[in-house]
């Protein structure tokens, strides 16, 4: 059995560094070509009519690095956002932001506010940009918002379920993730979406960012679509062998 086309993908793209690295160049010509590529992949799936794409453009730790190369990674988020943002409308693109957004500069929130408010009521495509995003501050943000229901009497401790706390998770109402792709060689999570991405299918690759081309990316498709994705069943459940049994208090 193949699995079709994922409707949910989401990027870890990673190796921007290294591959200016690789020729001598700083390391934010890696980041200006990964822009490049995010303009590629981001074409194929609106051809392949995939509905949802997330990318991870900054994480919660990334504020680490050198101030200059942060600086700059402001600064190329603006002008990617500034020049694409007509083209995504153009195109049928939604355009979301996902991740703690009062910790950037000004400018930048705007830019996001107007390119989200521009594109909002596309349906081609959801592009989904998470920045100043991290999984831990997700779920306790989310809790947050239980934690306020419960204070003001209208919800039950007892109550607070996953059901309860998803609604409140950054991607509600977007299908999850079926295909996790990180590329650039390291095999870990770093903090991006921890909860949503617990019955992800996922894939490694050592190639880098700006080298991960529409051949790269049908490569990866085409292992997701070789997976069996069984849920916590068995195999022969999941074939229709044997019929999936009822889950106890549900
Ligand atoms: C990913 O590339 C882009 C961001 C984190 C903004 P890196 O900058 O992490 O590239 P490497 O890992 O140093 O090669
Ligand atoms: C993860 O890449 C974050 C983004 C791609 C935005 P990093 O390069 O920051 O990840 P670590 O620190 O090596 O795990
Ligand atoms: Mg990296």
């Amino acid at each position: 059995m193949r699995n079709g086309l994922p409707r949910h993908v989401a990027i870890i793209m990673d190796g921007n560094g290294r591959w200016a690295k690789r020729r001598q160049l700083p390391r934010i010509a890696g980041h200006r070509a990964g822009v490049e590529n995010v303009r590629t992949v981001v074409r194929r799936c609106a051809e392949l009519g995939i509905e949802v794409l997330t990318l991870f453009a900054f994480s919660s730790e990334n504020w680490r690095r050198p101030p200059t190369e942060v600086r700059l990674l402001m600064d190329l988020f603006v002008m990617a956002l500034d020049q694409e943002a007509a083209k995504l409308h153009e195109n049928g693109i939604r355009l979301q932001v996902i991740g703690d957004r009062t910790a950037f500069p000004k400018r930048l929130q705007r830019t996001i506010a107007s390119a989200e408010a521009l594109t909002r009521d596309n349906r081609a495509l959801t592009l989904v940009i998470a920045a100043n995003y991290g999984g831990r501050w997700d779920i306790a943000q989310a809790a947050r918002k239980l934690a306020e229901d419960v204070r003001a009497g209208t919800l039950e401790p007892a109550d607070i379920t996953p059901e309860a706390l998803s609604p409140h998770l950054c991607l509600s109402g977007l299908p999850e993730p079926d295909l996790f792709i990180r590329s650039g060689g390291e095999e870990r999570i770093s903090n991006y979406l921890l909860w949503q991405l617990a019955y992800t299918e996922l894939y490694f690759t050592d190639c880098l960012w700006p080298d991960f081309d529409a051949a790269q990316f049908e490569v990866a498709l085409e292992s997701y679509a070789c997976r069996q994705r069984r849920f916590g069943m068995t195999g022969d459940q999941v074939e229709g062998r044997e019929a999936p049994a009822a889950v106890p208090g549900v």
